[in-house]
């Protein structure tokens, strides 16, 4: 990162003016530091939603939201979906290299020998409702991890028992999901396998049952992978802001993780990919009459949203859903499927881009656009394609949080606030209300 040391900003405040140093980062981002605002002028910025405030300094993830750029570590998402694989893109997110292979090896007998979970966990999978979304169960059991892992929260970062730790996760959170959606069905554990890869060994343990073996499609494992590869990381979205500012506090892994999981969960973010297909669903069933919605979702007086459409940084195509979209036709091609839901969005886009009102502000489909149409297609369930979401960008929330662990700059994260309440209110009994 390069100091800016020529430019200083000014700030004018009652006749008095105020400089700030300023700072760019390594692809041009500029940035204002006004760490010592409040200190110096008794005034605290006011930016709700955090649209123009940087929490932190990141290595991490590069996105160009007016290009349509995004990099993990400096590569990018282009080239890792062509030649990467999930496994390979949490070690580059987690330590900032590519691994060599001795490397990958080892990080991938880590996964297989964390892939279980302790057994007396698996009771608690019966204390919820069959109709648990497998998102609060997921949530839930990654926060229990640490009454049964409560060691591996003291492991000293930068230690290799800390690799366990972060690697250990990425693996037991597959178990876990897996295992939620078989409660669901009611279906018995299918138990992680060491002969297979992440993704085979997911997809196993997700539709293997004791009466058949799954055996995937390669190019269903790849298309996963893919998908895996795309959600990895996203810089400070709502869920990793979450897991780092949850993580200040010094709270363990876990709960960080966790509390991301909840934050992952909202319709406005991870939750947006089960209510596309549900949108999708919806518009087929009324007829199919596309425009209906693209003029519900620009009528200011109506809730709906096209859902899978806008982003907060993007103002450009989302990468990623060119990608997952060309990934899309290719899985329904090579499988002679003719998905109606596809039809219909393809139509939504179409008329989406060429609508002045998505045009003028700029909102074009995002990561979730197309990627449920692939999961249907695979034979997650909807209620599912969160938790999916969940488990690709657990390396993403890893690497934050280290990284949020380790900077020099480390504090607990503690927003200030403007008070708009009473001045003053005075206490009166019960009975004199
Ligand atoms: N449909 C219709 N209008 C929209 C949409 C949409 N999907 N998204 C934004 N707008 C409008 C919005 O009403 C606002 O209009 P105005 O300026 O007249 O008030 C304008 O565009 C700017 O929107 P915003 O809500 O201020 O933008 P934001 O940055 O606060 O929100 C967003 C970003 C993703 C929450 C929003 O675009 C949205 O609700 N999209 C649908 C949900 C969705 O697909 N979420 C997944 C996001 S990508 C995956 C992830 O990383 O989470």
């Amino acid at each position: 990162m390069e100091k800016n040391m020529e430019k200083k900003a000014e700030l004018k405040l009652n006749g008095k003016v105020y400089e700030f140093p300023t700072f760019i980062g390594t692809k041009g981002e500029k940035a204002i530091d006004f760490s010592s605002l409040r200190k110096k002028t008794s005034y605290i910025s006011y930016d709700p939603g955090f649209g123009s405030t940087g929490s932190c300094k990141s290595d991490i993830t590069f996105i160009n939201g007016e290009k349509g750029i995004l990099s993990f570590r400096g590569i990018s998402i282009e080239e890792l979906a062509e030649h990467s694989s999930f496994l390979e893109t949490a070690y580059l997110l987690i330590k900032g290299e590519l691994p060599a292979e001795k490397e990958l090896k080892r990080i991938s007998s880590v996964c297989t020998e964390n892939s279980l979970i302790h057994e007396d966990m698996l009771n608690f999978f019966g204390g919820f409702p069959p109709t648990a979304h497998p998102m609060l169960i997921l949530s839930a059991m990654v926060a229990s991890l640490n009454s049964y892992y409560c060691s591996l929260g003291q492991v000293e970062l930068g230690s290799v028992e800390m690799d366990n730790v972060m690697f250990g996760v990425i693996s037991k959170i597959r178990t876990i999901s897996a295992f939620s959606y078989k409660k669901a069905l009611g279906e018995p554990f299918v138990y992680p396998s060491g002969d297979r890869k992440y993704i085979t060994n997911f997809l196993h343990m997700m539709f293997s049952s004791p009466i058949r073996e799954y055996e995937p499609d390669p190019d269903i494992v790849r298309a996963l992978e893919v998908l895996f590869i795309m959600h990895a990381d996203h810089e400070q979205n709502c869920s990793t802001s979450t897991v780092r500012l949850v993580g200040s506090s010094l709270s363990n892994l876990f709960a960080s993780i966790a509390a991301g999981i909840n934050a992952l969960w909202g319709r406005l973010h991870g939750g947006a990919n089960q209510k596309v297909i549900e949108m999708l669903e919806m518009i087929k069933n009324d007829g199919g009459n596309t425009q209906k919605y693209i003029d519900m979702a620009k009528d200011k007086n109506n809730k709906f949203r096209l859902m899978g459409f806008g982003h907060r940084v993007y103002k450009n195509y989302d990468p990623r859903a060119r990608i997952i979209k060309n990934l899309a036709h290719k899985i329904l091609n090579r499988f002679s499927i003719d998905d109606p839901l596809m039809d219909i969005a393809l139509e939504l886009e179409e008329k989406a881009l060429k609508d002045s009102y998505f045009k003028e502000k700029k909102l074009f489909p995002n990561v979730d656009f197309y990627s449920g149409l692939i999961y249907r297609e695979i034979g997650f369930p909807t209620d599912m394609f969160p938790v999916l979401f969940a488990i690709a960008r657990l390396p993403g929330w890893i690497a934050q949080w280290k990284e949020m662990r380790e900077s020099s700059e480390f504090r607990i994260g503690r927003p200030r606030q403007i008070y708009t309440g009473r001045t003053s209110y005075h206490y009166k009994p019960l009975n004199k209300r």
